[in-house]
């Protein structure tokens, strides 16, 4: 099947105002999701803690600031993105004395040597490995000497069951699916080392098999429905989800990784 897959068709997606709405209602509201959105947060903000305060932070593609409103321990931060929508959007959300919000194309970054920490999820992974190039282009030369880069890998390793829990390679927001890339582990090692960034490390999420089996159960007995509505219960079910993943053991299989890695030289 066909995909969305250029920058201008990606672009032109977020564009549109009901996408941008109702975009973390359909995809954070549930427990499996909102636990991999948690532990995604929770690897940036133990960068971010570990470094005691971060200087500068570039969010690229900000979307609708569901990272960065969770993000803390930076002194200040750029929430890039493209389009109009999204930024007033999390615009409303993210803290004004912190957060400057700025329209702007990813492929041609504006900044020199500005930034720590540069984070980025969900877009990344929407491009083929020649414009996922020209990105990581952009994005070491927006980082200082040493700078850190964190965005999330899908696995390719990963259930199809799993995959097909998360909607990759459907059509969800639109009429046809968006290109999502799928990673072996060692061509993502490749693919970063070449591109210029060094010491990286790919920490795996939505790894448990009871996790996937809970959430199984859950979704046909309907308690998942109730879990989106009930967000006490959605909560408790996040954090037994987390739980079980903290004492889970890494087979390869996870459902994505997310990616942490470093400017070399
Ligand atoms: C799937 S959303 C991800 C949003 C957010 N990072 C998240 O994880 O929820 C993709 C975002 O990329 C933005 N985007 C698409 N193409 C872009 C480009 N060339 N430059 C900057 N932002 C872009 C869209 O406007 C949208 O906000």
């Amino acid at each position: 099947m066909s995909t969305y897959q250029t920058p201008s068709e990606i672009k032109e997606i977020y564009t549109k105002k009901n996408i941008v709405s109702e975009y973390d209602a359909l995809r954070f509201e549930a427990p499996l999701p909102r636990m991999v959105h948690q532990a995604e947060v929770e690897e940036v903000n133990k960068y971010c803690q570990n470094k005691g305060l971060v200087d500068s932070v570039l969010e690229l593609a900000v979307g609708t600031g569901r990272v960065s409103k969770n993000v803390k321990n930076i002194r200040r931060g750029v929430a890039f993105d493209n389009s109009e929508e999204m930024l007033r959007y999390s615009g409303q959300i993210l803290d004004p004395s912190v957060w400057k919000m700025m329209k702007g194309d990813a492929f041609n970054l504006p900044f020199e040597s500005n930034f720590d920490l540069v984070y980025s999820f969900r877009f990344i992974r929407h491009f083929n490995v020649g414009e996922r190039q020209l990105l990581y282009k952009q994005i070491l030369k927006s980082l200082k000497p040493k700078g850190a880069f964190i965005f999330e890998a899908l696995n390719l390793r990963a259930p199809v069951s799993v995959k097909e829990r998360f909607g990759i390679g459907k059509a969800n927001i639109v009429d046809k699916p968006i290109y999502d890339e799928l990673w072996e582990r060692e061509s993502l090692l490749k693919e970063l080392d070449s591109a210029g960034f060094t010491n990286t490390v790919l920490v795996p999420v939505y790894r448990s098999s009871v996790v996937r089996y809970l959430d199984r159960i859950f979704s046909l007995t309907k308690f998942n429905h109730l879990a989106k509505k009930n967000k006490i219960l959605g909560s408790i079910i996040v954090t037994l989800y987390s739980n079980i993943e903290t004492v889970s053991s890494d087979k390869g299989n996870c459902f994505e990784w997310v990616v942490i890695c470093q400017k070399s030289g």
